[in-house]
């Protein structure tokens, strides 16, 4: 795909779902204003939308007039609360995220950690209300992202990297930790997308594996930016893994090795997004380009 069209369809999803985000979540105001303000100081900082975008991206690669607003709303709810909770000091303790001081600190510990759990179940309110008329829908979206979300997978994942290289360095839990805490949301947003786009049983599970895939290679990147970006350009602290011990897939098997699997797991998310009945050029590209992202 050329490089304008990508750039005026990635700023116009963009910007679809900054719109979605603004209309479908509470707004600042409503009561208790501390709460709702913490869930929307995180909602609107900014951060890329890579995954409302590949789910509004994912729809439109089977059905151009499909509206997945709600699914992507939904997706990035989530996403952001598992920054907030990963941020606080229980966690990683981070105090930057997304350009600006991090929800506890702008906030408060309480206040961080009640926000990330309003965003969850916000989420699957999107999903109940968006899709009410399409009950089958509806109920594969909610299974999709709770599965994502849970134990297994997003919060099993982040259990997993909370113990560190210290908890042991064998090949099997790396695979755990960077399935579950970063592919599986990117996996989801690829399914959920194609679900809402009224894809195939097969389409789905090929749009699944591609998110899988990029997504493996999406953590693999943001642990290599966090040996050589700058803060400032990346929107959070540099340098933060070795600090904190964790066990990364280049700290494993050095940089190069880690290069070189980013670029088999996107020419293989690649192979499954073109082995689709879809339009999936511009997800090609998308894929292409998370891989060589410097932010
Ligand atoms: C950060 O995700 C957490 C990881 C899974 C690596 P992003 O890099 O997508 O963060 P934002 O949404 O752009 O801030
Ligand atoms: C992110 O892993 C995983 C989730 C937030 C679920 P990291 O801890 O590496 O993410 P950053 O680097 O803080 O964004
Ligand atoms: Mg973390
Ligand atoms: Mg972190
Ligand atoms: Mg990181």
């Amino acid at each position: 795909m050329e490089a304008s069209l990508f750039q005026s369809r990635h700023e116009a999803f963009i910007t679809q779902a900054e719109s979605a985000l603004r209309r479908l979540t509470p707004a600042a105001t409503a009561r208790p204003a501390r709460l709702h303000g913490a869930m929307r100081y995180s909602l609107e900082a900014g951060g890329k939308r890579l995954r409302p975008v590949l789910c509004l991206a994912a729809a439109a690669a089977f059905d151009p007039g499909a509206d997945a607003d709600h699914a992507a709303t939904a997706l990035e709810c989530v996403h952001t609360y598992s920054l907030i909770h990963d941020d606080l000091p229980c966690m990683d303790d981070s105090d930057l995220r997304r350009g600006r001081p991090s929800c506890h600190k702008a906030f408060d510990e309480a206040t961080a950690l009640l926000a990330g759990d309003a965003l969850q179940p916000l989420a699957f309110e999107l999903l109940a209300v968006g899709y009410a008329d399409r009950p089958a829908l509806a109920t594969a979206l909610v299974r999709e992202l709770a599965v994502t979300a849970g134990s297994t997978l997003l919060v099993g994942g982040q259990t997993e990297d909370m113990g560190g290289l210290a908890a042991g360095a064998s090949a099997d839990r790396l695979e755990f930790i960077l399935l579950g805490k970063t592919a599986a949301m990117l996996s989801a947003s690829c399914a959920m997308g194609a679900l809402v786009g009224g894809a195939s049983a097969e389409d789905v599970e090929r749009c699944r594996r591609a998110g899988r895939a990029a997504g493996i290679a999406f953590q693999l990147v943001d642990d290599l930016l966090d040996l050589t970006a700058d803060a400032a350009q990346l929107g959070k602290p540099v340098g933060a893994d070795a600090q904190n011990g964790k066990f990364t897939y280049a700290g494993l098997h050095g940089v190069d090795a880690t290069k070189r699997r980013i670029e088999q797991l996107t020419a293989e998310a690649v192979s499954h997004l073109q082995s689709t009945r879809g339009d999936t050029a511009f997800l090609v590209e998308l894929v292409r380009r998370m891989a060589a992202r410097r932010t």
